[in-house]
């Protein structure tokens, strides 16, 4: 791991609001920043998002809101910025691809691979689907459907400009090949892997002609052509954060990204299209690319192109931002699909975030209340002897080699959330447990003060630490533990997590 973190989630589309998909990748995006924070300092974490708001897609939903795409875009990027600020998202910046720092850069890596003759003028003919902005060769169409919506492709034919990755192909491949984790995880990269070795890749159209779409970045050597959305919206990653410097080499802070972040349905464009691009301007390579699963209802990929969305507001306004932040997280291990359903959020809120967490952070406070009137129990003043169950837990914590620390955020650098999730989860059942077996109630009976302040010294140091842990999957859960626990005297409030009722 380097001593800095770029992380990139997808510029969503801005033809309609934002769903569910889209708070996954960036909520996962969310938790692996807040984490690196912590780990390598905030000056060193840089968090980037945005919106992709040319093409086609976008001119036509603007057509169809009769306002112009510019206005349009104006509209809906601000629903983006509401939910995430809405989700706690604790994005450093937010791109728009309309944005001069940003068309500015796209111009400049059109003219150095143009000036290079890496992009040529030509006729295009072939299979494009304009809800995916896809090009498709033949073997990948049946029936004149795309392989990837299923809605019908047109066939289309006219001058282009096009990018040559045939030319970079077998390179492409060798780099893969030698860099085990430039795409993760694993059976993503032997998709692309597979797909390189079986298809020969024809050159990328980069351009549309003006008559056909008016929405996008001129080519700067064809004005008479806009940028193809896809090469567009990819460069995002580096207009971000850098420039072009006179002699055309890119210079940045930030760059290399360390992680670019998306579902495995734009894999294809991030592992084939990106890498090209940038080894053809002579810029480093990402340190890795992620490609995660899908929600689904019912089977089916939730997206605005099949309208079975779910609104993460309305679920947040049900469960609470955290029980959402946590569900998205801890259901499905990241990398997989899952499906969505209220009944999995309701279980999953009743039994850990209510039964688990909620429960053991109140009953300690009622101890602590009742037992020592709110005073937290001095761990300094004298020595503490903890019984066999008791000095196991604090091993986990305070032994040498913090184990609970480590395997918690092993798993985070793993990029795998719900185990992540689970061996916190495993500590607060073991406090639980504790609690059952020691019965402390009996304790206060026989007025076996030691005891009890041994006790209680275990479960308010669990908490302190599940609540560190959890700060970056829960921010606001993980300062209100810490609030409730306070220094020397506790402040319980209402329980944190109040059962539902299914
Ligand atoms: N604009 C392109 C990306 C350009 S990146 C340079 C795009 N936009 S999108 O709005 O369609 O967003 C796709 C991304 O949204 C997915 O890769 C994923 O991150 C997220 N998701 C959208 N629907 C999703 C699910 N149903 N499930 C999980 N994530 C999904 O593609």
């Amino acid at each position: 791991m380097k001593s800095k973190f770029y992380i990139t989630t997808p510029l969503y589309y801005v033809n309609a609001s934002p769903h569910i998909g889209h708070s996954y990748t960036t909520i996962a995006a969310d938790v692996l920043s807040r984490y690196m924070r912590k780990k390598l300092g905030e000056e060193n974490v840089w968090f980037l998002t945005g919106t992709d708001e040319h093409g086609q897609k976008i001119e036509k939903a603007a057509e169809a809101a009769k306002l112009t795409a510019q206005g349009f875009a104006d509209c809906v990027v601000l629903k983006f910025k509401e939910l995430w600020k809405g989700l706690n998202i604790s994005y450093n910046d937010f791109i728009r691809t309309t944005e001069e720092r940003h068309v500015k850069t796209v111009k400049n890596a059109l003219e150095i691979l143009y000036k290079k003759g890496d992009i040529y003028e030509d006729k295009y003919v072939g299979w494009y689907c304009t809800p995916c902005e896809t090009f498709w060769i033949d073997s990948q169409v049946i029936d004149e459907n795309c392989p990837d919506c299923k809605r019908k492709v047109e066939r289309i034919s006219e001058t282009n400009y096009f990018f040559k990755l045939t030319k970079y192909q077998d390179w492409l491949l060798s780099y893969i090949k030698d860099n085990p984790d430039f795409i993760k995880p694993d059976s993503r990269k032997e998709e692309v892997l597979r797909f390189l070795e079986l298809n020969k890749l024809n050159d990328l159209c980069i351009s549309r002609p003006k008559e056909r779409l008016s929405w996008g970045i001129p080519l700067p050597f064809a004005p008479g052509h806009v940028t193809y959305v896809w090469f567009d919206a990819l460069v995002n990653y580096i207009s971000a954060v850098g420039e072009f410097n006179a002699d055309g080499k890119y210079q940045s802070r930030w760059w290399p990204a360390q992680l670019h972040l998306m579902a495995k349905d734009i894999l294809r464009q991030h592992a084939v299209y990106w890498p090209i691009m940038l080894h053809a301007l002579g810029i480093e390579m990402p340190e890795s690319i992620f490609a995660h699963g899908w929600w689904m209802l019912e089977e089916e990929k939730i997206s605005k192109s099949r309208g079975n969305v779910v609104n993460p507001v309305d679920i947040v306004r049900r469960y609470g931002l955290d029980a959402y932040r946590y569900f998205l997280l801890r259901d499905v291990p990241f990398g997989l699909d899952g499906n969505f359903s209220e009944e999995a959020v309701i279980k999953r809120y009743n039994s850990d975030l209510a039964n688990d967490l909620g429960n053991l952070v109140y009953r300690t406070l009622t101890m602590i209340e009742k037992y020592f009137d709110g005073n937290i129990p001095d761990s300094k003043e004298g020595r503490i002897k903890y019984d066999l169950k008791g000095q196991k837990i604090i091993n986990l914590i305070e032994g040498e080699d913090f184990v609970f620390k480590k395997v918690v955020g092993k798993a985070i650098e793993d990029y795998n959330f719900s185990q992540s999730l689970t061996e916190i989860w495993n500590i607060i059942n073991l406090a639980n447990k504790y609690v059952e077996e020691t019965k402390p109630w009996n304790l206060a009976k026989e007025s076996k003060q030691k005891e009890l302040r041994a006790f209680i010294t275990v479960l308010v140091k669990v908490i302190r630490n599940v609540a560190e842990e959890l700060m970056p999957f829960m921010p606001d859960t993980s300062s209100a533990i810490l609030e409730q626990l306070g220094k020397d005297k506790i402040n319980k409030g209402d329980p944190l997590f109040p059962r539902l009722l299914s």
